[in-house]
C-alpha cells in the first residue's frame, strides 16, 4: 500500500513538474530575451523573401554576427503544404501564418524588416533597389539598401506560359489571398447557378469547376474542392447536386508525373470514384470570360480543338521566374545558359558572383522546387554563414596574437603559440565544411476522401503507399509542422514534405 501510494506522489510530481517546464517554455517563447542592437560596423547581410528558404535560413543564422536585413512583400511566413485546405475553408488561413516579426523577435540580434518588394538587384554596385507595394505608403515608398553579402529566396511566381486569358479569368494557388479569392469564387458560382430563371446549360457552365494543371497542387485542389461539394454543399444545396463538376486538365499523358507509377494509377483510380474527371494529353491554349480552349488528340490520333465552359477555373500549371531575378541573371554572363533560374555551385553561390546566394525555388541546383529543398538549402546557408562569421573572428585573433608574438618578451612567446596553435587547429575544424548535399525525406500528396498518397524513402529503401493510412500520417506530419512552427516561433522547426 505504502509503495503504491508513493508511486501515485511520484506520478503526481512528475506531472507537476512536466507541466512547469512546459509552461517555462511557453513563457520564454512569449517573452524572449532583450536583443543586441544590430551593428552597422558588421557585414551587412541582405536577405530576400520570407518564405521557405529565407526563413529556415533566419532560423538558424547567429544574427549578433552581421547586420542583418530582411526585405519581402509578405510579412508572414506561410506553411504552404496545407494552402489548398484553405480554399474550402478545412483549414483557416490565419493557422498556417507566423507573422515575421514575432519571429525575428526572438534572434539574439535584432534583425530589421522592410516589408517591400525588391525591384531590382544591381550587382557591381552592390545594391538592392526596393519599394512598398502596400496599400498604405507613406512619403518614402521607394528607396536603395546596400548589401555586402545577399541571399535571394524570392521562390517563383505562376507560369501561365503566355497563354491568353489566364491572368484575367484564372485564380492561381500560391499565397493566402489566392487561397480567399477561390473559395469566395467557388461560393459565387454556386449561388449564381441557383439564381432565379437560370437556363440549364449557365448552370451546368456555373457548376463546372476546372483546374489545370495536374501536378501536386491541381491534383490536392481538385481532391479537396470535391471534398467540400461531398461533406457540405450537397447537404446544404441539394438542387446542385447533379451538376457539380469538377475536371483535372493535364497536357502529359498522365497526372503526378513525379510520382511512383502505381501512386499514379492509385490517383487516378480514387479520382474516377471521386466523380473527378481527369483529362490528360489535353493543352490548354487559351481562356476566355466562360470557356476554356484546350487542345488533345482524339482515339485516330488527330489533334482536335475543344471548347469546355467554366464557372471556376483554377490554373496551377508550375513555376515562372520572376522579373527580379531575371534582371539579375542578364547582369551575370555566368547565368547566361541558365533558363529556370539563377544557376548556383554546391554552395549555393550565384554562379558568376561572390557574395550573392541563392535558395529555393529561384536557384536551379537540380532539385526539384519544394520546401523540402528550399528548407534544407536555407539551413545549409544558416550553416556556412555562422562558420564563415567564425572563420573570419578565428583569422583576426591570429592576426593580432602573431602581432603580440613578435613585441612580447621571449618567456612569453611559448605561451602565445600554444594559443596560436590552438586556433590554427580550431581554424581548420571551422573551416572544413562540405557541399550542400540535399537529403529527400519522400513526398506526400493529398487526393480526396481522405486518402494521400506518398512517396518515401525508408532505410530498407523506398516506399510507396496510398490510402487512408497514408492520410492519416499526411495530415499528422503536416500539422505537426505547423503546431510546431507556431507554437514555438523561437526554435521554429522546418521540415518540408
Ligand atoms: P516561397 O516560399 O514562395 O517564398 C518566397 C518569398 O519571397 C515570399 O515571402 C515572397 O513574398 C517573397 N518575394 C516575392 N517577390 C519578392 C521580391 N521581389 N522581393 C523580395 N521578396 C519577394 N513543397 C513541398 O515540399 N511539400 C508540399 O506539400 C508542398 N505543397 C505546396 C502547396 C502549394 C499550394 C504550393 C503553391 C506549393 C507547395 N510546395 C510544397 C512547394 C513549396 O511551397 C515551394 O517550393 C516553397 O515555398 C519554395 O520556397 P521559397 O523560399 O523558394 O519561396
Ligand atoms: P508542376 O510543375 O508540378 O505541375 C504543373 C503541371 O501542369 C504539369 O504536369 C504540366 O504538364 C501541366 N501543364 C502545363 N501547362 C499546361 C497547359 N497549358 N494545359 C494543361 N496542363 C498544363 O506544378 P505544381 O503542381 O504547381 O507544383 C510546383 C512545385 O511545387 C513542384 O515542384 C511540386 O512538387 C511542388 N508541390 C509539392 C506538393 C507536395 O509535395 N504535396 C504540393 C504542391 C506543390
Amino acid at each position: 500500500w505504502s509503495l503504491l501510494k508513493w508511486t501515485w506522489r511520484l506520478i503526481w510530481v512528475g506531472s507537476l513538474g512536466g507541466l512547469a517546464y512546459v509552461g517555462y517554455g511557453i513563457y520564454l517563447g512569449r517573452t524572449p530575451a532583450q536583443q543586441e542592437d544590430p551593428d552597422p560596423k558588421k557585414k551587412t547581410l541582405v536577405v530576400l523573401g520570407t518564405g521557405w528558404g529565407s526563413v529556415s535560413l533566419l532560423k538558424k543564422l547567429d544574427t549578433e554576427n552581421y547586420n542583418v536585413i530582411v526585405i519581402s512583400p509578405r510579412n508572414y511566413f506561410l506553411f504552404t503544404p496545407l494552402l489548398p485546405s484553405c480554399t474550402t475553408g478545412t483549414i483557416e488561413h490565419r493557422s498556417i501564418m507566423e507573422p515575421i516579426r514575432n519571429f525575428l523577435r526572438h534572434k539574439k540580434a535584432a534583425v530589421k524588416y522592410y516589408e517591400a518588394e525588391a525591384t531590382k538587384i544591381d550587382y557591381e554596385k552592390k545594391m538592392v533597389y526596393i519599394k512598398d507595394e502596400s496599400e498604405v505608403k507613406g512619403n518614402v515608398s521607394a528607396t536603395e539598401v546596400p548589401f555586402d553579402m545577399l541571399v535571394v529566396g524570392v521562390g517563383a511566381e505562376n507560369a501561365t506560359f503566355g497563354i491568353p486569358g489566364v491572368r484575367e479569368n484564372g485564380c492561381f494557388l500560391k499565397e493566402v489571398p489566392d487561397a480567399q479569392k477561390i473559395r469566395k469564387r467557388i461560393m459565387d458560382c454556386v449561388e449564381t447557378a441557383t439564381f432565379k430563371d437560370q437556363s440549364p446549360e449557365e448552370i451546368k457552365r456555373l457548376l463546372h469547376m476546372v483546374v489545370v494543371g495536374g501536378g501536386p497542387t491541381g491534383v490536392e485542389f481538385a481532391g479537396e474542392l470535391q471534398d467540400f461539394f461531398e461533406h457540405d454543399l450537397r447537404k446544404w444545396i441539394p438542387e446542385i447536386a447533379n451538376n457539380f463538376h469538377v475536371t483535372l486538365v493535364e497536357a502529359l499523358p498522365s497526372v503526378l508525373p513525379s510520382f511512383s507509377k502505381n501512386l499514379i494509377d492509385y490517383t487516378e483510380q480514387t479520382f474516377k470514384e471521386e466523380t473527378i474527371e481527369i483529362r490528360t494529353k489535353t493543352m490548354v491554349k487559351n481562356v476566355t470570360e466562360k470557356y476554356i480552349e484546350a487542345e488533345f488528340t482524339d482515339a485516330s490520333g488527330k489533334k482536335q480543338l475543344e471548347q469546355i465552359p467554366y464557372g471556376l477555373l483554377v490554373w496551377a500549371t508550375g513555376n515562372a521566374l520572376r522579373p527580379v531575378v531575371k534582371d539579375l541573371m542578364s547582369q551575370i554572363p555566368a547565368q547566361k545558359d541558365s533558363r529556370r533560374g539563377l544557376a548556383v555551385n554546391e554552395y549555393l553561390v550565384v554562379k558568376g558572383t561572390e557574395n550573392i546566394w541563392a535558395v529555393g525555388d529561384c536557384a536551379v541546383a537540380n532539385y526539384a522546387p519544394t520546401a523540402q529543398v528550399a528548407a534544407q538549402e536555407g539551413a545549409f546557408l544558416a550553416r556556412l554563414f555562422n562558420q564563415m562569421a567564425k572563420t573570419e573572428q578565428i583569422e583576426l585573433e591570429l592576426a593580432k596574437l602573431s602581432d603580440d608574438q613578435s613585441k612580447a618578451p621571449k618567456e612569453a612567446r611559448d605561451q602565445i603559440f600554444n594559443t596560436m596553435k590552438d586556433l590554427q587547429k580550431r581554424l581548420r575544424r571551422v573551416k572544413q565544411m562540405g557541399p550542400f548535399e540535399y537529403s529527400h525525406q519522400g513526398s506526400l500528396a493529398y487526393i480526396g476522401s481522405e486518402k494521400a498518397v506518398a512517396d518515401i524513402s525508408w532505410l530498407t529503401g523506398n516506399l510507396a503507399t496510398g490510402g487512408q493510412l497514408t492520410y492519416v500520417f499526411w495530415r499528422s506530419a503536416y500539422l505537426s509542422m505547423c503546431f510546431s512552427s507556431k507554437c514555438s516561433s523561437y526554435e521554429v522547426k522546418l521540415v518540408g514534405g
